[in-house]
């Protein structure tokens, strides 16, 4: 298949929306705090005449919010990958929130380098967290074959129908490079091929909704919030569990 990667957002492109993407705001500094879940707030600067990845989206708050409240022990350690990262919102959160230990990549397309540098230098993570370009559909970089990262975060990159193939060809080669990884994944249904990449993603992997106690309040705006694993490391999981549960019946605990 192609491995050309997908064009810039064209706001043209998108005008048959169900619900429209929102209008475009001017540059400037947002503190964010994700509802109270970190102490310092986030500090990102927004500024769309880089992308429509310059400023906040729902799915990015509602993805950072959820992995911050349910996901901080876990990712303490972690080696993250964040993809279309835009300004570097649920990564930066990330990196803030759940402690020192993890090696975060913030990546996306070339337009949006230089405003990831400019987050992770204002947030003070210049030690752990740095940027590079990933266009999805194009071999893995170095760097992140390097990392073999075991979480990916990836908060509204379901908007643009030509690029679903491109951005679930990275997803395949990231399960390939680590099939133990799991994938955080949000984004508001603006149209109805939106779904199509849940299909696809169905197929190829293994997906769960995710319990979160905003999901009545976020699921009306049509917000969709998933894990993905490789279907051998979630079939592994199910038996490793059915095989805890017997043994516990049994009476054999682990020590
Ligand atoms: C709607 S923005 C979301 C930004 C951020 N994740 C957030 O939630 O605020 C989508 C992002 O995907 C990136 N993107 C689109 N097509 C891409 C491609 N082919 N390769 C890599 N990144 C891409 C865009 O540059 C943009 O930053």
């Amino acid at each position: 298949m192609s491995r050309a990667s997908s064009p810039p957002l064209d706001p043209v492109a998108v005008s048959e929306d169900l619900t429209p993407l929102p209008s475009l705001k001017k540059a400037g500094n947002a503190d964010i705090d994700f509802d109270g879940q970190l102490d310092q707030p986030l500090k990102i600067h927004e500024d769309a005449r880089s992308g429509c990845g310059g400023q906040t989206w729902p799915a990015g708050l509602v993805l950072g919010k959820h992995i911050l409240r349910y996901h901080r022990r876990e990712l303490q350690d972690a080696r993250i990958l964040e993809l279309g990262a835009g300004g570097g919102l649920v990564g930066l959160a990330v990196a803030l929130g759940c402690g020192g230990g993890s090696s975060l990549l913030l990546t996306d397309q070339d337009e949006m380098l230089q405003l990831m540098q400019h987050n992770i230098r204002l947030n003070g993570v210049e030690s752990r967290a740095s940027a590079l370009v990933l266009n999805w559909g194009e071999p893995l970089p170095e760097a992140v074959v390097q990392q073999r990262p075991n979480v990916v975060l990836a908060a509204e990159c379901v908007y643009f129908e030509p690029a679903f193939p491109l951005l679930m060809q990275t997803l395949k080669d990231l399960f390939v490079l680590n099939d133990e990884a799991v994938v955080y994944f949000c984004f508001k249904k603006r149209r109805r091929a939106d779904m199509q990449f849940v299909k696809m993603a169905k197929k190829a992997f293994a997906v769960d909704e995710m319990f979160d106690e905003d999901r009545p309040v976020f699921s009306r705006q049509a917000l969709f919030l998933f894990s993905f694993q490789s279907k051998t490391a979630a079939n592994a999981n199910k038996a490793a569990a059915a095989n805890g549960k017997a043994n516990g019946a049994n009476g054999m605990h682990k020590s």
